[in-house]
């Protein structure tokens, strides 16, 4: 303007800016669009009844050359994958700002909540001997100090082995470690980070996402599983729109609609009908005995008039190892996955095999090096069952955000991880 220059400064403790009024023969002239500066002056109220800072010393701390590749610019909107590539500079816009306090919001709220409901946070493993899915999306482990590697297969070691003794990955999951705690302490969780080496550049994949994972001892059954898991989707996501009001304004996002509602429950082959009877709505027929793909669980959901839905009873071929048979059919796994508007699955779980006999079978075909996860059955076992979210999945899905990568600081996926 005439005689002021006006600039909004943000400190990131929310989405808004303080606007500043500096006199014209007061602006550094170093003072650029996108600068870290330090101001003082009076406090006031502005027009329009908002605050200002009527600035009486300016100083720049940090300039900021935008001529010399800045990539933003003032009022101007970018879509997410232009921000995207500058992982570095994203955390300084305003809306990434409000996803990261958002996602903080709903950490604090998961801990909350499980602890509240008799749950005892345990630190599972990042390095671990056995792929918990045995699906084999692993990433290997192994020290890169070359003198150190060939002192120890000097030794006899194998180089895939040389420094544990045995081939260690980075986890997958913390399941199998939490069915020993709970074994100890009977309701336990985790929240942590898990990599998947998927090939999948997917809006809904990410080889580094953080998992929360609970177990239950003395479980019985996978409807007692699922109401906890509904308790937690909802609690949490309260949580998120009693407190984060003006950053969920910022993006746009309102409350879910099915904050008050019951989630639904269909088994599998229930799931199957209701897909052969909607074939004409679907590129692909399901086909029995499959995974549902990504269309036929987003196809589920707005079957369920958008509200999340628990498909249980799984043929059991197709999960892993460690899921039960259904009591009541052995043919299908008691598994159950939520899936949710926006992602599809949300949640996946299970109750456990706790069957001496048939574990060590299917050990013995599936995994070896799991000696001590057996013999969680022989010594006072209890039988127990559990689920775990996708945290990245569950923000994209309540703040109705497309791409998965826009929910975490600094996205791992193929070919794609530079910092
Ligand atoms: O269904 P999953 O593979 O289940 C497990 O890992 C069980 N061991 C959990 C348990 O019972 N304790 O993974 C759980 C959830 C999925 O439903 C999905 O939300 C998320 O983790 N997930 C991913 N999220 C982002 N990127 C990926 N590559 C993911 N893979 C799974
Ligand atoms: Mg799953």
């Amino acid at each position: 303007m005439k005689d002021n220059v006006f600039m909004d400064i943000a400190d990131g403790s929310c989405n808004d800016c303080l606007q500043v009024v500096v006199p014209k023969s007061m602006k550094p002239s170093n003072l650029t669009y996108g600068s870290s500066v330090s101001v003082e002056g009076e406090l006031a109220v502005g027009p329009h009844e908002r605050m200002e800072l009527r600035a009486e010393a300016v100083s720049v701390i940090g300039k900021c050359v935008v001529t010399d590749g800045y990539p933003f610019a003032p009022r101007k909107q970018y879509s997410q994958e232009y921000v995207r590539q500058y992982l570095h500079l994203r955390p300084r816009t305003n809306n990434f700002g409000s996803l990261l306090r958002l996602r903080d919001l709903a950490t604090v709220a998961i801990g909350d909540h499980l602890r509240s409901r008799g749950f005892v946070g345990i630190h599972v493993p990042i390095l671990t001997a056995n792929d918990c899915e045995g699906a084999g999306e692993v990433f290997s482990i192994k020290p890169a100090d070359l003198n150190l590697l060939s002192s120890m297969k000097k030794k006899g070691y194998s180089e895939d082995e040389a420094y544990f003794n045995a081939k260690v990955y980075l986890s997958v999951s913390g399941q199998l470690q939490l069915e020993s705690v709970a074994r100890g302490l009977s309701k336990v969780f985790s929240f942590g980070p898990t990599f998947r080496a998927e090939n999948s550049k997917s809006r809904l994949h990410l080889s580094e996402f953080y998992m929360v994972e609970a177990e239950v001892a003395f479980a019985t059954d996978l409807e007692e599983l699922a109401t906890e898991a509904e308790l937690l989707l909802k609690s949490v996501t309260n949580h998120i729109f009693n407190n984060g009001d003006s950053d969920l304004h910022a993006l746009g996002v309102s409350e879910p609609k099915w904050l008050n509602q019951n989630f639904g429950i269909v088994t599998y082959d229930e799931a199957v009908k209701i897909l052969e009877n909607n074939a004409d709505q679907l590129s692909f027929a399901p086909k029995y005995g499959d995974g549902l793909s990504k269309e036929q669980e987003l196809f589920l959901i707005q079957h369920n008039n958008g509200i999340p839905i628990f498909v249980v009873d799984f043929p059991k071929e197709s999960k892993p190892f460690y899921v039960r048979e259904a009591t009541h059919d052995e043919r299908k796994a008691a598994a159950m996955d939520l899936l949710a508007p926006i992602v599809g699955e949300i949640i996946g779980g299970s109750m456990r095999e706790d069957n001496y006999e048939k574990l060590k079978s299917k050990l013995t075909k599936f995994s070896p090096n799991l000696d001590w996860y057996l013999e969680l059955r022989k010594y006072g076992n209890v039988p127990s069952g559990g689920f775990g979210m996708g945290f990245e999945r569950y923000l994209q899905s309540v703040l109705e955000i497309a791409n998965i990568k826009d929910t975490i600081p600094f996205p791992r996926w193929p070919h794609n991880c530079k910092m």
